[in-house]
């Protein structure tokens, strides 16, 4: 019988979420019984959605939901054996006991580092895969704005739209994510929103307009982008983490989206499972052909959590950002 740390929402956070609206808490956990089994997580992934969700969906006092990578440690049950690697989504602990459902085996490719499944060949990558080519219709030699461009999902739907030979504009928050998009991707154009005006900069950068933004950011670069769009154009609707603290983006010209006829539309993963084996060929491909760059921020340790969740909301992070909690 293990000892396992969680991290827990010990109360609700107002505006950034802060250390003291977590705790670390250690708990026996049950040794796998009949048809269960005992999972020590790797990685623990970090997200920007897990914000809007401190306001009620995450229960006061249990563990922090969220996606992991996990290693089966015991097992009873047919479904897995002791050494599988398991997809799950028990949030923010090193161990937890349970049935096979909702635990998914990972056959991770031998010529890729184990972390891409984490992000460009994981949810991330699959949520800008079919975000953009799906819902978004991507066309070949668009012109295309993606925002949080060096972020785990922008950053991936930066570069697929590079595969497609669109032009590509990016925006980013600091002049090294900025310099990596520009110098190491290849981008067309990249904005730091920090240091210019995103409306003026992003004018300045699209000169036959926007066909496709991909929107992670909402509030003023929902704003910039609908005064660029191309008639039928389409706005993807990934996120909107402008608003996630403060509980809303405003945005003051949707009227734009009449003249263009432009077609905006949310979207989560699971509308495009039907994609899931072109997008693991596709990206797979890819990142072996070096068409798809990324990078992870990764910090060690379960205590560390709630520092990389409001790291993850403060761009403290380039590409994914992950904690490490095993080998
Ligand atoms: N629909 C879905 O199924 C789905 C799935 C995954 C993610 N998402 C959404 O996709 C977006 C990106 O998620 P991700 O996991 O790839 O995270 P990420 O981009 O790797 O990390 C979040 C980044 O957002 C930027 N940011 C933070 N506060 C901001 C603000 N007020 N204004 C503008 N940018 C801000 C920061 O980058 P900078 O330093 O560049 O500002 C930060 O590094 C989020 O909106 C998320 O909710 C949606």
């Amino acid at each position: 019988m293990p000892k396992s740390r969680a991290i827990h929402l010990a109360s609700r956070p107002t505006g950034m979420p802060a250390a003291a609206n977590f705790a670390l808490v250690e708990r026996d956990v049950p040794d796998a019984a009949d048809g269960e089994v005992l999972v020590q997580n790797l990685y623990m992934s970090v997200d920007p959605a897990m914000r809007p969700r401190l306001a009620v969906d995450q229960p006061l006092g249990e563990v922090m939901g969220g996606g992991a990578l996990g290693r089966v440690v015991q097992s009873k049950t047919d479904a897995f054996k002791v050494g599988d690697l398991v997809s799950n989504g028990m949030g923010f602990r090193e161990y937890f006991t349970s049935d096979p459902r909702g635990l998914r085996k990972l056959t991770p490719d031998p010529d890729l580092p184990l972390t891409v499944h984490m992000h460009a060949l994981g949810g991330t990558g699959f949520t800008a895969y079919g975000g953009l080519l799906h819902i978004g219709a991507l066309k070949d030699g668009e012109q295309v704005f993606v925002s949080t461009a060096a972020g785990a999902v922008g950053s991936v739907a930066a570069q697929i739209a590079q595969i497609k030979n669109c032009y590509v504009v990016g925006s980013t928050g600091s002049d090294a994510k900025a310099a990596w998009l520009r110098d190491e991707v290849g981008l067309d154009a990249v904005i730091n929103y920090k240091t210019q005006p995103i409306r003026e900069a992003l004018a300045a950068a699209t000169p036959k307009g926007i066909d496709v933004y991909f929107e992670n950011v909402g509030g003023d670069h929902l704003e910039a982008a609908l005064s660029r769009m191309n008639t039928l154009g389409r706005i993807p609707v990934c996120g909107f983490i402008s608003g996630y603290n403060s509980g809303g983006s405003p945005v003051s010209n949707l009227f734009a989206l009449i003249y263009a006829r432009v077609t905006m539309r949310g979207f989560i993963a699971p509308d495009f499972m039907h994609l899931y084996g072109d997008f693991q060929r596709d990206m797979g491909g890819w990142l072996k052909a070096g068409k798809i760059k990324y990078q992870e921020t990764i910090r060690e340790g379960i205590a560390d959590a709630p520092a990389a969740l409001i790291g993850v909301m403060s761009g403290e992070n380039s590409g994914k950002m992950l904690v490490k909690l095993a080998e």
